[in-house]
């Protein structure tokens, strides 16, 4: 209980004072919700239905193919998703449930859930004005742009690696290093497929603007992904991103995220940490604007 009203506190505090999303009234020990599915409103599942098909418009040509590939066999099209039945399916692919809460969660509990294979979603909708940009993720984000990879065995994997990782990183003092790693390639990560870069953040695949954007060859910088130079570079929360980081497969990213980080943490401490739009002496930018 005390570690809760901490973290309420700091969540209040970091948006100024602007109460928090979401309703925490109901949680448990580990934040989990019920999901009330039968609360929601035919308004809600419409605003849902119009994400849905803007984002599926965009997707051919721009999103990996197993990102498309599992988001249809999800049939999430029609309405806001009941978690229960995605669950059972993802479970029976990859060993993975998703749990419902109210909407951001401390780090202790964020992690634990995915060491042990499970995927928080938001159970709240964006308002109609929000159409285009929301700050905090909700059920959009959270379902449609991490929900899919998850039915991947090897993304799934490295997902539940990373939540393991995190947990080891907090008595490493290693957070910021590693959510910069998050940030860049689970959020906003591009793959170069034989047909071209594709995109597998789902920070991208749940956004109107970005999934275009980022392809764009005049748009930002891309390079290949390096796991240190990724865990120095700061990064913007509030705009585009100003460097995407591209890697070869989803195999790359679990083997190269394999070594024990206590070294690259103490390292890159004694670091200035890099402006989101740095490109280094060495580095070679994959696309010519
Ligand atoms: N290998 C990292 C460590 O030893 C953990 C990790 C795995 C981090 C996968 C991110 C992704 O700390
Ligand atoms: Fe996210």
């Amino acid at each position: 209980q005390n570690a809760q009203r901490d973290f309420l506190a700091t969540v209040a505090e970091k948006s100024d004072g602007a109460a928090l999303r979401g309703d925490y009234t109901d949680i448990t020990a580990d934040y989990v919700v019920q999901q009330n599915w039968a609360a929601y409103t035919p308004e809600e599942h419409a605003l849902w239905r119009k994400l849905y098909q803007r984002q599926a418009e965009l997707l051919p040509g721009r999103a990996c193919d197993e990102f498309i590939e599992s988001l249809n066999a999800l049939n999430a099209s029609e309405g806001i998703p009941d978690f229960e039945a995605t669950s059972k399916a993802l479970f029976a692919a990859t060993g993975w449930t998703i749990v419902a809460v109210p909407g951001l969660i401390p780090e202790l509990a964020f992690f634990t859930h995915l060491a042990n294979r499970r995927f928080p979603v938001t159970v709240w909708l964006r308002k109609p004005e929000e159409f285009d940009y929301i700050v905090e993720p909700d059920v959009f984000h959270d379902y449609f742009g991490h929900v899919p990879l998850l039915f991947n065995p090897i993304f799934a994997h490295h997902i539940q690696e990373y939540g393991k990782g995190g947990l080891k990183a907090m008595g490493l003092g290693g957070l910021d290093q590693l959510a910069r790693l998050y940030w860049y390639t689970i959020e906003f990560g591009l793959v170069q497929s034989p047909q071209g870069l594709r995109a597998y953040g789902a920070g991208i695949l749940s956004s109107g603007g970005e999934l275009t954007y980022c392809l764009e060859p005049s748009s930002s910088r891309h390079i290949a992904l390096d796991v240190e130079r990724c865990m120095r570079t700061l990064y913007k929360i509030d705009s585009y991103q100003e460097t995407y980081f591209v890697i070869r497969d989803f195999q790359q990213l679990f083997d190269d995220t394999a070594p024990d980080f206590t070294p690259l943490y103490a390292r890159i401490k004694q670091q200035e940490p890099l402006p989101a739009n740095t490109l280094l002496p060495n580095e070679v930018e994959l696309v010519q604007g």
